[in-house]
């Protein structure tokens, strides 16, 4: 089967997550990078393509250039996919001019900076028929799926009570002047990340779990952020309480100021029967607690998982995989869709995925700017 040709925008040298997109393309064995605006500096973008093996003639200037000229190729030569990987500000201009001229996508969280454009996102994927896959990364984990499928058995009976959290320590240092990483700090200005650091970064991840594997909606957020020192214009940490209906409540704790973490989301959703926990640093075990039996352990590649969860590891139990592994499941259920085949529901996150983020990330700065009150997630 031919590979789908693949454009990427950002992911230079030295960015973080392009360079996962990239390997996740190759994992799945379903695309072929074949050009992009790789940086926002030309140079540094022709530098980049050389160093790949890219044909310089497809590494272009800008967005606008990529789309004149990709347009006038040939069908079977020209890009068909653009996975747009720059700081948020950028996704939707990028997401919304690709579209517009037919390209499939898979962009980065947050999918905007307002709900407005998120909608507007939704209304032309629909309208165009396009592929759109948001890379919520942590839903490519097998253990991940195998959560959401247990829970739509109703395995766990009613659930209680489900918690998230999100924590990571990096910004800590920047913010005291002690440590020396210098990409990604573009995250701390409203410019570049909207109206949240944290929420936006990665409470938006936990979001996104929560509703993943339950299938639930969060139906209003009440929440307390921190800027955490005096001329920080953003929360760099925070706590969300969650309404998703009358007997059913939870809560989002993220930081990116609790030193010594590293990239630690976890899951837990509470049942009358059982309960489910995940962890990423440790994400091929799930655990299954009960009252009246011993925790039982699902691990990937075993043949009491369900289908899904299965088929999002490739190699023998034991073998672990991780990220680049999680991020390829996305990568490969987009291609699915993009070339028309079935796939099942979950295999990627979707447009609709990113206009509840949004809807998330709004709520939850409103609440606090009106003195930490109830508001709904809409
Ligand atoms: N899914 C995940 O788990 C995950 C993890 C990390 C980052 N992200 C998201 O990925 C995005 C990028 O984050 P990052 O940490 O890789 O950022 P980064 O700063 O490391 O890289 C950004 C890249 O975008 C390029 N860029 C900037 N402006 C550009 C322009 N006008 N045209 C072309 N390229 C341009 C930069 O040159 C750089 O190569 C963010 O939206 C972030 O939220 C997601």
């Amino acid at each position: 089967m031919n590979k789908l040709k693949l454009g990427m925008i950002g992911g230079g040298l030295g960015a973080f997550i392009g360079d996962a997109h990239r390997r996740a393309s190759r994992i799945c064995n379903d695309y072929e990078l074949v050009g992009g605006v790789f940086d926002v500096d030309y140079e540094k973008s022709k530098e980049f393509a050389r160093n790949e093996g890219i044909d310089l003639s497809r590494c272009y200037e800008s967005v606008d250039d990529l789309i004149k000229s990709e347009l006038q190729l040939p069908a079977g030569k020209r890009m068909e996919v653009v996975a747009i990987v720059t700081p948020n500000a950028l996704h939707y201009p990028f997401a919304k001019k690709l579209l517009t001229n037919g390209f499939h996508l898979v962009c980065e969280k947050p999918m905007t900076m307002t709900v407005e454009e998120a909608l507007d996102l939704e209304k032309l994927v629909a309208e165009k028929g396009l592929t759109f896959a948001l890379t919520h990364t942590y839903t490519g984990y097998p253990m991940v799926r195998q959560m959401r499928d247990i829970i739509a058995t109703g395995a766990l009976g009613t659930i209680q009570r489900i918690d998230a959290q999100y924590y990571q320590g990096w910004i800590n240092s920047i913010i005291h002047g002690t440590g020396s990483r210098i990409t990604g700090v573009w995250r701390l200005d409203p410019k570049h990340a909207g109206v949240s650091s944290c929420m936006g970064d990665i409470g938006v991840h936990a979001f996104n779990l929560i509703e993943y594997t339950t299938g639930l909606e969060v139906k209003e957020v009440l929440s307390d952020l921190n800027p955490v020192k005096e001329n920080i214009e953003l929360d760099l940490d925070g706590t969300v309480l969650l309404r998703f209906g009358k007997n059913l409540k939870g809560v989002i704790r993220a930081s990116q100021v609790c030193g010594g973490e590293e990239n630690c989301i976890t899951i837990a959703v509470y049942g009358s029967k059982a309960s489910l926990k995940w962890a990423q640093e440790d994400p091929n075990y799930l655990y299954m607690l009960s009252d009246s039996e011993p925790t039982k352990i699902f691990k990937p590649a075993h043949g009491y998982n369900d289908r899904f969860a299965e088929e999002s590891h490739t190699m023998p139990a034991g073998h672990p995989e991780g990220i680049y592994e999680a991020l390829a499941n996305i990568y490969k259920g987009a291609a699915k869709s993009i070339r028309g085949e079935s796939f099942i529901p979950g295999e990627f996150p979707t447009v609709h995925d990113g206009v509840r983020g949004m809807q998330f990330i709004h709520s939850v700065v409103k609440s606090n700017t009106d003195g930490n009150v109830w508001v709904k997630v809409e």
